[in-house]
């Protein structure tokens, strides 16, 4: 393998200026709205558990607000772990297990980014624990002034809209972003997950449940277990009909359909699965 840590930041052009150009213009509408949930960065201690800013008035300001391109740059993100796991060819790291939905950075005029390594213990809390392997950090315009993106202390990357920027999340890759000086710098960043388990993986079951006493039945009806096909359910849906179950799965990139017999509770057999990257699935997300 490469000893150079430089090596593994990667920069993949994936988005179309058009798609920068309308994100950006709908994350300036979101502002104008004032319908946004931009809120000032702050970084999280995991000592104590609170979180504050380490530039006072001058961090950044972050936003999960929904744009019309949120579902194409997550598939974007997608491509670029994939990119990233195939040009490493690591045998011991060849995998991710999901990844965070894109969180939108607008540094308005001095502006900035405390340096920081991506060791974030607030974001996987749930049924996934850990910090994030990689990073990927997308900038969406270039019209700006200052705003660098600097890593290892003192080494500037050049970074252009539309790229996104791939590396370790680990502590060996310190970053930060000095302040702008003219203009608004608006970037993008989504983590991928940690590869854990838990005991429920490959396991779901169903209940008969009372309306009339609003009670559930203590033993299940039915039980299927397949940890071949399915780690853990983010989702889990029914059809219209209600003759199968849909399981979103971020872990696995993958959507799975297992058979329902609403008469019995009987769960069924596997009847297919939508997988990434043929699929070109953004995770996570809800079935309606
Ligand atoms: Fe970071």
């Amino acid at each position: 393998m490469r000893k150079n840590l430089s090596y593994y930041v990667k920069s993949y052009k994936l988005l179309d200026d058009d798609v920068c150009k309308q994100t950006v213009e709908e994350l300036k509408k979101s502002e104008e709205d004032q319908i946004n949930s931009w809120r000032q960065h702050t970084f999280y201690n995991v000592v104590d558990g609170s979180s504050s800013t380490r530039s006072g008035d001058k961090e950044l300001d972050v936003s999960h607000v929904e744009t019309s391109t949120r579902p194409l740059i997550m598939d974007k993100i997608w491509q670029a772990y994939y990119l990233y796991t195939n040009d490493l060819s690591f045998p011991w790291w060849n995998s991710w297990n999901g990844y965070s939905l894109v969180r939108f950075n607008r540094y308005k005029e001095t502006r900035l980014m405390a340096e920081h390594c991506d060791h974030i213990h607030s974001l996987f809390e749930g049924e996934r624990k850990g910090i994030p392997t990689v990073t990927a950090l997308g900038l969406l315009n270039d019209d700006y002034e200052g705003g660098e993106l600097v890593m290892f202390e003192d080494t500037v990357l050049p970074f252009k809209a539309g790229e996104i920027k791939v590396f370790p999340s680990c502590f060996l890759y310190p970053h930060r972003i000095d302040p702008v000086s003219k203009g608004v710098r608006y970037s993008f960043v989504s983590w991928a997950n940690p590869f854990t388990r838990n005991k429920s993986q490959g396991f779901i079951a169903s209940y008969a449940f009372n309306s009339a006493t609003g009670t559930i039945n203590s033993k299940p009806v039915s039980v299927y277990r397949n940890n071949e096909v399915f780690c853990g359910a983010d989702d889990i849906n029914f059809s219209i009909d209600d003759s199968s179950i849909l399981l979103t799965e971020q872990a696995k990139d993958q959507i799975v359909v297992i058979s329902f017999n609403k008469k019995t509770g009987e769960i069924g057999e596997t009847l297919g699965c939508l997988a990434n990257p043929q699929a070109n699935l953004s995770f996570p997300h809800t079935l309606s």
